[in-house]
């Protein structure tokens, strides 16, 4: 049976790749995996564990231990990790660079891989992350990177910390940001870089709406051109 279309969303933090992958998947019926939010878990764990974000062999036991569990609450995704509602403390920004870099370690992204792919072995999947169209399901039936200047990514970053009630700088939300990109982009292991097949999307000067449109129009032609 055909369960739906394979679709790969990457691209960097806040080019608003999660909010658009949730809002087709909503629109098509799809499952939503948010592959960063695994990355986060582990960084989050391995913290209360005492195990350090550069211990790669000591990570990789941490993240084959996990067990996941994604719910949708209202229009929040839940995660639960071995038990343990991390919703919102996986959120963190400290948290998002942990988990730039404990996935920097092949040993951890190999223990996520086979989660992942198995999560999108019978389709109707929208999956997001940095190396989705290029590792983790490089025969997606539809490739999209999302992208925006980094401006725009730090003021929706900034925006979303201070509904948060956070009191952050915007220069210190930028740099953040910009530190945790160069990691993503030049790690030696699959690094954030758009697939040769993926569609470049810049989102900087469009609205949640209209991102989301342009994605599920090229649904809308992948879905034509195979009849
Ligand atoms: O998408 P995010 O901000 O929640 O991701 C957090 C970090 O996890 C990101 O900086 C790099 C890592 N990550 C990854 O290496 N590969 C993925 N597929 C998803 C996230």
């Amino acid at each position: 049976v055909n369960r739906g279309l394979c679709i790969a969303v990457d691209g960097p933090g806040s080019s608003g790749k999660g909010t658009v992958a949730r809002a087709v998947a909503r629109e098509l019926g799809y499952q939503y995996v948010d592959t960063g939010a695994m990355y986060r878990a582990v960084a989050l764990v391995a913290r209360l564990r005492g195990v350090p974000w550069d211990d790669g062999p000591a990570l990789a036991l941490v993240a084959e231990k996990l067990s996941f569990s994604f719910s949708w609450d209202e229009d929040v995704l839940r995660v639960v990790v071995d038990g343990r509602d991390v919703t919102r403390a996986i959120r963190a920004d400290d948290v998002g660079l942990g988990a730039s870099n404990v996935s920097r370690h092949s040993e951890v992204r190999a223990a996520l891989l086979a989660l992942q792919r198995g999560l999108a072995a019978e389709g109707g999947v929208v999956m997001d992350g940095r190396d989705i169209g290029t590792v983790v399901l490089p025969a997606a039936d539809l490739k999209v990177f999302l992208d925006a200047s980094v401006d725009e990514r730090a003021r929706r970053r900034h925006e979303e910390l201070v509904r948060d009630g956070d009191v952050v700088h915007f220069a210190q939300v930028r740099e953040a940001l910009e530190v945790r990109d160069r990691q993503d982009r030049e790690r030696p292991v699959a690094p954030l870089v758009a697939a040769p097949d993926a569609v470049v999307i810049d989102t900087t000067d469009l609205t949640v709406r209209q991102a989301t449109q342009a994605v599920l129009e090229l649904v809308r032609g992948h879905r034509d051109e195979s009849g």
